[in-house]
């Protein structure tokens, strides 16, 4: 199995999650269903926590990426687990503050926040802002101006690395819309600019260089860009910057294919980099910070479907149709991402039926995965399982075609269930509509 929280029942029918029976799962809260693995996420967490402290010291903390998967409850738990997050809209602000995070701890992220979000992010004393760029940098300046404060930021910079990831998760290259290139010149122009300002306080800098990223060293190299810029801005600016961000985007398992990531030997190679450069360059380590999302939700999460009709076109292809769809599940239509999906209540059956498996939108390109193996017993009443589906599914769902957004189901300590975000109902459709 693709994830140490998947098994199997005694009688080798059901999969189960966290422990629990996804079929009984699926009859108790209906279906499309997202569910989550809480003692996944604090496990998660805690791991990050570990690493973080043993290998780049005890002020460094992980900020979870909120927008992999956003909502009250989680932000519960990020406090619980006394981590830091990252928060991309007044949106995410809003629920963290719902959720009584205290937003101190809030790095506030995005490429384009408007003067409101500025306004508002402040008024509820967000910890620090990501800056982008020399235009919102000086919107900052200027609301922090009007309120009389010094606002904490670090400066977005981009390396010019590139992830071999999917292009549209690719950030961290010199033409990214996102950040301040280093290579051109800017980010020493805007360290200065920020540094003349009088109600900033530049505390450093942050880059993100990709998503679902398993290459050798990225993140090494991006230290190393990274510290190579910090001891430049010494040497030019006499400014030493106290913390630097190394972003999110270490990859998981969605299928058999994807590597094991080890959360320790990861953070140790970086710190490694990281130490060394600062040797080499002759500055203080500064407290390193990372941003993970996806490698702390997306294996404590699945989505469970119920299958519906199946088509079956002799010399050509297989379907098998389920009740939800890209709207909830829109990765693969995105970027063609792969997945394991499983057969939930067959799981003692032999996979020699290949079909693909597709949503039920009005849109040709709503699949779910190609090319899956299911049994040849597959048939309406089934339940299909689709793992590691719990970072940028619920938080990128739509509503298209009018269909509801799911239930999130939280399991722990491997008999509890609850419910976190209820499901919409056709109501909750047209609740905006005059
Ligand atoms: N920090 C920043 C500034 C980011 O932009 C992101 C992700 C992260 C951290 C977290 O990265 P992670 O650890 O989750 O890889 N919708 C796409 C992923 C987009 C990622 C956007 N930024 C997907 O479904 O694959």
């Amino acid at each position: 199995m693709i994830c140490d929280n998947l098994t199997i029942s005694k009688d080798g029918r059901h999969l189960l999650f966290a422990g629990q029976d996804t079929v009984e799962l699926a009859k108790k809260y209906g279906t499309p269903v997202y569910l989550l693995d809480e003692d996944k996420i604090r496990e998660k967490c805690r791991k990050y926590k570990r690493a973080f402290q043993k290998h780049f010291g005890p002020e460094s903390v992980p900020l979870y990426a909120s927008k992999a998967n956003s909502f009250k409850r989680i932000y519960k738990i990020m406090s619980e687990e006394d981590m830091g997050i990252d928060v991309v809209s007044s949106g995410e602000i809003y629920t963290a503050l719902a959720a009584g995070y205290d937003l101190s701890k809030a790095y506030f992220h995005s490429n384009n926040k408007t003067d409101s979000d500025i306004a508002y992010a402040m008024e509820k004393g967000i910890g620090y802002f990501v800056c982008d760029n020399e235009e919102e940098l000086m919107a900052i300046q200027n609301e922090a101006n009007r309120r009389e404060i010094k606002q904490k930021i670090l400066l977005r910079l981009t390396p010019g690395i590139d992830p071999h990831t999917f292009e549209a998760i690719s950030t961290g290259k010199v033409d990214s819309k996102f950040g301040i290139p280093v290579e051109t010149g800017q980010a020493k122009e805007i360290t200065q600019k920020a540094l003349s300002l009088h109600n900033i306080d530049l505390r450093g800098f942050h880059c993100h260089i990709g998503s679902q990223v398993f290459a050798e060293d990225v993140f090494e190299r991006g230290a190393r860009v990274m510290l190579e810029f910090i001891a430049q801005m010494k040497a030019d600016l006499g400014y030493e910057a106290y913390e630097l961000d190394l972003g999110g985007g270490y990859g998981v398992r969605y299928t058999e294919n994807d590597p094991y990531l080890d959360i320790d030997k990861k953070v140790s190679e970086v710190a490694k980099a990281a130490k060394d450069s600062c040797k080499r360059l002759g500055i203080k380590l500064p407290v390193i910070h990372m941003e993970p999302g996806r490698s702390i939700v997306a294996d404590a999460g699945m989505v469970l479907y119920t299958v519906g009709s199946i088509k079956k076109i002799p010399g050509y292809k297989n379907y098998v149709s389920i009740d939800g769809g890209m709207s909830d599940s829109p990765r693969y239509a995105l970027y063609k991402a792969s997945y394991t999906c499983l057969a939930a209540n067959k799981m003692d059956e032999n996979c020699n039926f290949t079909a693909s498996v597709v949503g039920r939108l009005c849109e040709s390109g709503d699949i779910i995965q190609e090319n899956v193996k299911l049994p040849s017993s597959i048939q309406r009443g089934d339940i299909i399982a689709l793992c590691t589906a719990g970072a940028y599914h619920y938080s990128m769902a739509s509503n298209y075609n009018r269909l509801p957004k799911p239930a999130t189901i939280i399991l722990r300590n491997g008999n509890e269930n609850y419910i976190a975000i209820k499901g919409e109902t056709l109501d909750d459709i047209i609740r905006n509509d005059l």
